[in-house]
Formats: structure tokens, sequence, C-alpha cells
């Protein structure tokens, strides 16, 4: 049976990528922190599809998470297939202004837990010959983001990483695939106290099925990085023709907009 691996599986668009894998009858494991959150999912997912979903309950905010998470499986001997590496936070504000703790814990999750990950559990897909991760980027992936400026360099850090890597693996077998999403309509921009900028307008959110749809395909054809809509494209691609400087100043115009 072939399994997926989803962090931050219990809200948002890894909800809806584990939507889309028992769909297709995939092995479930599920992580993220709120096991009671995990729990309901796993309902859901059981009375809709007839899957059980295995639920691990982990902060990867903390150095260990990603150890934990990959401890768990190997004693299971548990192989992991498919690794959607979703779970993460953003931030708003003046860096000089922002929480320390709170920052460095984004930071952790957004970066360190990812690459982690991504570290344990490439070399058993490499020997097998055969495996796929997927990295949920951002658009922000393309550009700085001042008021965001951590939470942008953190998607930058994801971009680059999965690009790199991509390359490296090249004739293993094994494919990675960023995923760079523009605004989705989840719970991200409410936990980032981003809610009454015009960013999170819901009339301007993509679904997070449709996100999770396109970075389906795109990880299943091995496709290096995906942006869902066309919309988003332009904007990853329109930096390219200005100034840097001018781009960071309509990147922060543009979170500044109130609703
Ligand atoms: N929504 C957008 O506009 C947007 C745009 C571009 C990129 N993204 C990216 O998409 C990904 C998913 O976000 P979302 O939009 O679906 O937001 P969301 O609904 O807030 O979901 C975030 C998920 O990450 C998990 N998570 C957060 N911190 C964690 C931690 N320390 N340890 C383990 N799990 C953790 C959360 O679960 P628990 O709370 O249960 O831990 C939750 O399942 C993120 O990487 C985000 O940066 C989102």
């Amino acid at each position: 049976m072939t399994t997926v691996l989803i962090t931050g599986a219990s809200s948002g668009i890894g909800k809806a990528f584990a939507e889309l894998f028992a769909k297709k009858k995939y092995r479930l494991i599920l992580a993220s922190r709120n096991e009671e959150k995990l729990n309901g999912i796993a309902r859901q997912l059981r009375d809709n599809h007839g899957v059980e979903p295995i639920l691990i309950p982990v902060d990867l905010a903390q150095r260990a998470g990603p150890v934990l998470l990959y401890e768990r499986l190997s004693e299971q001997a548990i192989a992991v297939d498919v690794l959607v590496n979703n779970a993460g936070i953003g931030s708003f504000g003046l860096l000089h202004e922002l929480d320390v703790h709170a920052e460095l814990e984004m930071l952790q999750t957004n970066v360190h837990a990812l690459s982690h990950l991504m570290m344990l559990f490439l070399p058993d897909m490499v020997k097998r010959g055969s495996g796929r991760i997927l990295n949920v980027g951002s658009t922000t992936s393309f550009y700085p983001c001042p008021l965001s400026a951590n939470y942008s360099a953190s998607k930058a850090f994801v971009l680059s990483l999965t690009e790199s890597v991509a390359n490296e693996l090249q004739g293993t077998g094994v494919t990675v695939t960023a995923l760079c999403p523009g605004a989705t309509g989840t719970d991200f921009f409410r936990s980032a106290k981003m809610e009454s900028q015009k960013v999170s307008d819901p009339r301007a959110l993509m679904s997070p099925q449709t996100v999770a749809e396109i970075g389906y395909r795109a990880l299943m054809s091995g496709k290096t990085f995906v942006v869902p809509g066309f919309q988003n494209w332009l904007l990853t691609q329109a930096p390219r023709l200005f100034p840097r400087s001018f781009v960071t100043r309509i990147t922060r115009s543009v979170l500044e907009q109130k609703r």
C-alpha cells in the first residue's frame, strides 16, 4: 500500500491533502500538534472514504519533532512513499516589534523541521529508488515581503532548497516539488493576525481543495515547482522585470492595505 505522510494535516491545505489522498486510497499518516482536531479529521475520513489514518501528534516547532515523527514510523516499519511537508505558520508586523520566541518557533517549523524531515526520509527513498516529496512554499518564495520578513524569507528557503535538491535527485527515482500558493482560504490569516488586512479578503482567496489538487498533479508529474492560478503565477514572475527595491516597496504596500 502506498503511504503518505502529511504534516499540518489538522486544517487548511494539509486537511485538503488528507482528503485527496484518502480518495485515492493511500495509507495516511497525519501529523500536527492538535490531537483533537486530528481525531475529528480521522473520523471524517473513515466515514467518507473508509480509510483509517495513523495519527501522530507532534510539535514541529520543537527541535526533536522531526526525529520523533521519523522514529515513530521506523518502530512500526512503515516506509513513507510520499512526504507532504505542509506544516507552517505566518506572522505579521515589523521585525523589531515581533515576539522573538514566536518568530523563532515559526522559523523552526517552516525552515528547520521541513529540511530536517527531508533529510530523515530522503535516504530511505533514494535507497528504494522511489519516492516523492512536496514542500509547501508560497508566492512569497519569489520576493521579499516587509511586515512578513521572517515568513517570506522562510518560504524563499523552501523554494531554493527544493530546486537544489530536485537537481541533486535526478536519476534516483525520487522527486521533490515546491507548491507555492497565493492567498488561500484557511486559518492561516487568523493565526498570523492578518485578518484585517486586504490580502485576506475572502473574495480573493483560492480554496485549499483547489490548491491541494494542483499540488498533487505537480507532485505526481515530478515538477520542481508549481504556483496555483494564473494571477498568482504573474505575481511571482513580475518581480523579475523590476528593480528589487521597487518590488519590496510594492509588496509592503499590498500587505499594509486594510479591508
Ligand atoms: N493560507 C495561505 O494563504 C497560504 C499561502 C501560501 C502558503 N501557505 C502555506 O500553506 C501551509 C499550510 O497552511 P494553511 O494555509 O493550510 O494554514 P492553517 O489552516 O493554519 O494550517 C497550518 C497547519 O500547520 C500545522 N502546524 C502549525 N504549527 C505546527 C507545529 N509547530 N507543529 C506541527 N504542526 C504545525 C497546524 O496544525 P496544529 O495547529 O494542529 O499544529 C495546521 O494543521 C503553510 O506552510 C503555509 O505557510 C498558506
